[in-house]
């Protein structure tokens, strides 16, 4: 059980409720640092892979009067006419800077409109009602690791526009050297899913039960100091390693290094939030696509790991560590931007799941082998547009969040895709392999 489970089962519905006004305004903070910059960089699209700054930020906003406001609150809408600018499905990314958009300052003004009533809402909810929009607050749940979600999104756009002096940085403790570089995991039935977490997504449930052979997983997920030697010995350049789809993107668009990697010499460089710096040997990797991973994994002579390997690597709790959240103290993870980076390998001991296993929470999101599909028993809630429509084998799954990923949106369970080509988001992976 999370602290909020805790909450739920013990405060009451008053507790719950000051817990989530404390986290929308937490999170409503976060929103409105990422877009504290001029005029001309909120508007402007920075890549075509990225809608404008200011679409977030409207977005979120249309999100929380749609779901908080019309469906829990039967208000009826408040700008109507704006509502298809916003919908993610009705305009690609790279359209969005043609639309006639909302500007920042009304931007700003409409979403704290729109606050100002969730929190009527709220306040008058019944959030023990059997509904399951209103049961345990999930309404909340929904819009608060949604907006935490376009948060770790908009961190993705301003690494991508190169401006430096927008992005906080911060400390983080030393990395360690490992004893053993692997973990092995037995043979076992373990529980895949959830059914108790309150605000868990539909694609994280029903709780299933899985048998897996025993297999090898990294300890930690793979450092920038490995992934140099993949480089450096010619990786990129022998088809040997790669799936011919992956080998055929790499050669079209030149990759040969992670993404923000340039070579100077014998040294490389990367940029982080518009600053260049030499590539610190000890971090996980990040900024690689699926397709390099699985290449990587293929030379090191291992392979990704299933996102079942995966999840029973964390011990079969809410966190690798247990059921603290990880908020509080931050002694586990490095989550929440605490700094603009990931942690050096080795640097959350106490973070490490019961077989030893250390970082599956935070620092980088890790690619892994399975397709994004349905769980069996698998029911959409509450809109096909959250999971379903993304189920096939389009999507490569990711887990365990990243440094810019908060706390409330993340747990062993949880479950996130992309394409196996990008490499914006903040992802790495760690190896495993079947036992011989
Ligand atoms: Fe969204």
């Amino acid at each position: 059980m999370t602290d909020l489970d805790a909450v739920l089962a013990n405060a009451g519905p008053t507790g719950l409720k000051e817990r989530i006004a404390a986290e929308l305004a937490a999170v409503r903070e976060r929103s409105l640092a990422y877009t504290d910059a001029d005029d001309d960089m909120l508007v402007r699209q920075h890549s075509p892979l990225m809608s404008p700054l200011v679409w977030d930020l409207a977005h979120v906003g249309n999100y929380e009067e749609l779901w908080v406001l019309r469906e829990v609150g039967g208000i009826e809408p408040l700008r109507p006419e704006i509502d298809h600018l916003y919908d993610a499905f009705k305009h690609p990314r790279k359209d969005r800077p043609s639309l006639p958009l909302l500007g920042p300052a009304e931007a700003r003004k409409y979403i704290s409109g729109v606050r100002g009533r969730v929190l009527d809402v709220l306040d008058q909810v019944d959030l023990a009602a059997p509904d399951p929009l209103r049961s345990g607050g999930y309404v909340f749940g929904l819009v608060l690791q949604h907006e935490h979600q376009h948060d770790e999104t908009m961190l993705a756009t301003l690494q991508l526009s190169r401006r430096p002096g927008l992005v906080r940085d911060g400390e983080l403790p030393p990395g360690r050297p490992a004893a053993e570089p692997e973990v092995h995991i037995p043979a076992g039935v373990f529980t895949m899913g959830t059914d108790t977490v309150a605000w868990a997504y539909d694609n994280e449930r029903p709780a299933h039960r899985i048998y897996l052979p025993g297999y090898w997983i990294d300890r930690r997920p793979v450092t920038n100091v490995a992934y140099l030697e993949f480089v450096e010995d010619g990786g990129y350049r022998d088809p040997r390693w790669w799936l011919p789809q992956g080998w055929e993107w790499a050669e079209r668009n030149g990759v040969e290094a992670p993404l923000y990697w340039t070579r100077d010499g014998d040294t490389w460089w990367r940029v982080r939030f518009g600053r260049e710096e030499p590539v610190p040997l000890d971090e996980p990797v990040q900024h690689v696509s699926w397709y390099e991973a699985d290449a990587y994994a293929r030379w090191a002579g291992k392979r990704l790991p299933t996102e079942a390997e995966w999840e029973k690597a964390c011990g079969g709790r809410t966190y690798p560590w247990g059921e603290a959240d990880p908020g509080h103290l931050g002694r586990w993870a490095n989550l929440g931007h605490r700094a603009a980076r990931p942690a050096p390998a080795g640097a959350f001991p106490d973070g490490a799941s019961p077989y030893g296993v250390e970082q599956l929470i935070g620092d980088v999101w890790e690619w892994t082998d399975s397709w994004f599909q349905p769980y069996p028993g698998y029911r959409c809630f509450p809109y096909e547009e959250y999971s379903k429509v993304f189920f096939g084998e389009t999507y490569r799954v990711l887990r365990g969040g990243s440094w810019a990923t908060h706390p409330s949106a993340v747990r062993t369970t949880f479950r996130n895709w992309d394409y196996p080509i990008r490499r914006q988001i903040f992802a790495g992976f760690r190896c495993a392999r079947s036992e011989e």
